[in-house]
C-alpha cells in the first residue's frame, strides 16, 4: 500500500495542493477497501492486487484530468448520508447543507409537505425526510437522467420521496398535487459571465443545465419560482431558496414585488449572502 500512496502523491504533486492529495488517499483507499486513516498507518505494508493497483493508476489519471474525485469515485456525502453521484447531477455543495438546516431549524418534530425544485442527486428531500420522517416531501427535476439517480439515493438512504419530472419554467403538476407548507430550491443560478471564474474541474465536468443563466436574465428561475409559490404555496407557507451572492437585494425586491412577506437574507459559512426565506403571509 504504501507504495501507491507514493505514486498518489508523487504524480498529482503540482497539480492540486498538498492537503488536497493527502484527501484524495483517504477517500481513494476509504472507497477501496474501506479503510480509515488509522488503517493506512497499521497495515501500510499490506501488498495490493494487481486490479487494485490499476485502479488506483485509472483514478490518478482522471484526477490530473481534473475530474472531480466525487465522480470519479460516483459517490459523495451529504448531510452525512451517502449519494451517488455522475455527470447528469450537480455535486451537492456544503452551501445547501446550510439551506437544509435553516429548513430543519424551523420544522423540526412537525411533518409539513415539501417541494424541492430541480433536486438534482435528491440531497435535498432525501436529508429532509431523513431528518423529518412524517413529512411529506416531493421533488422535481427538469433532467430525467438527474430523477434516475436520485430515485437511487432515495433507495440508497431507504427514504420515500415522491419525485416528478417538471420543467419549472412550464410547469405541470401531477394530479392531486398538495398545498405546500415550503418550497425549497438551489436553482441553476450562475451566470455566463460568471464562467470566467470558475474552476476547470466545473466547468468541464459539471451539467451546465444545472449551473448556469443567461446574463440577461439573472432572476429567470427565482421568477418563475415565486409566481409558483404563490399558487401552491398553503397560506402560513414558506419557502427556502439558495442565490448567488451577487443578487441578495434583487431577490428580496422581486419577493417584495410579489407580495411575499417575513423577507430574511443570509450569509453561509464563507460570509456571502447565499440563502433566502419568505412567507406568503405576515404571521
Ligand atoms: C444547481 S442544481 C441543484 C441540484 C441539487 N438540488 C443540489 O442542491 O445539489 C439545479 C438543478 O435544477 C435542474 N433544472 C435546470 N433547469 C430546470 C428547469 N427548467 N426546471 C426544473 N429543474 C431544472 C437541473 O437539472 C439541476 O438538477
Amino acid at each position: 500500500m504504501q507504495a501507491s500512496i507514493k505514486y498518489i502523491r508523487k504524480e498529482l504533486a503540482g497539480v492540486y495542493p498538498k492537503e488536497e492529495i493527502e484527501g484524495f488517499v483517504r477517500l481513494l483507499f476509504q472507497h477501496l477497501k474501506n479503510y480509515q486513516l488509522t488503517d493506512l498507518l497499521m497495515k501500510a505494508d499490506e501488498q495490493l492486487s494487481p486490479e487494485e493497483t490499476e485502479q488506483i493508476k485509472t483514478i490518478v489519471d482522471r484526477l490530473k484530468q481534473h475530474e472531480p474525485v466525487q465522480y470519479i469515485l460516483g459517490e459523495t456525502e451529504f448531510f452525512d448520508l451517502p449519494f451517488q453521484v455522475n455527470q447528469h447531477v450537480l455535486i451537492p455543495r456544503p452551501e445547501t447543507e446550510e439551506l437544509v438546516q435553516w429548513i430543519l431549524n424551523q420544522y423540526a418534530g412537525t411533518s409539513p409537505t415539501i417541494l424541492d425544485v430541480g433536486t438534482g442527486s435528491g440531497c435535498i428531500p432525501i436529508s429532509l425526510k431523513h431528518k423529518l420522517p412524517e413529512a411529506n416531501i416531493w421533488a422535481c427535476d427538469i433532467s430525467e437522467k438527474a430523477l434516475e439517480t436520485a430515485q437511487a439515493n432515495a433507495r440508497l438512504n431507504d427514504t420515500e420521496v415522491h419525485f416528478f419530472e417538471m420543467d419549472i419554467l412550464h410547469p405541470q403538476l401531477p394530479e392531486a398535487f398538495p398545498a405546500l407548507n415550503v418550497l425549497v430550491s438551489n436553482p441553476p443560478y450562475v451566470t455566463e459571465s460568471e464562467k470566467e471564474q470558475m474552476h476547470p474541474n466545473v466547468l468541464e465536468f459539471e451539467p451546465s443545465g444545472a449551473l448556469f443563466v443567461p446574463d440577461h436574465q439573472p432572476l429567470l428561475f427565482y421568477r418563475a419560482l415565486a409566481d409558483f409559490a404563490k399558487k401552491h404555496l398553503s397560506q402560513t407557507g414558506s419557502l427556502f431558496w439558495e442565490i448567488n451572492e451577487a443578487y441578495g437585494e434583487a431577490c428580496i425586491a422581486l419577493l417584495k414585488e410579489k407580495g411575499f412577506s417575513n423577507v430574511q437574507l443570509k450569509k453561509d459559512i464563507n460570509g456571502k449572502d447565499r440563502m433566502i426565506f419568505a412567507t406568503c403571509s405576515t404571521i
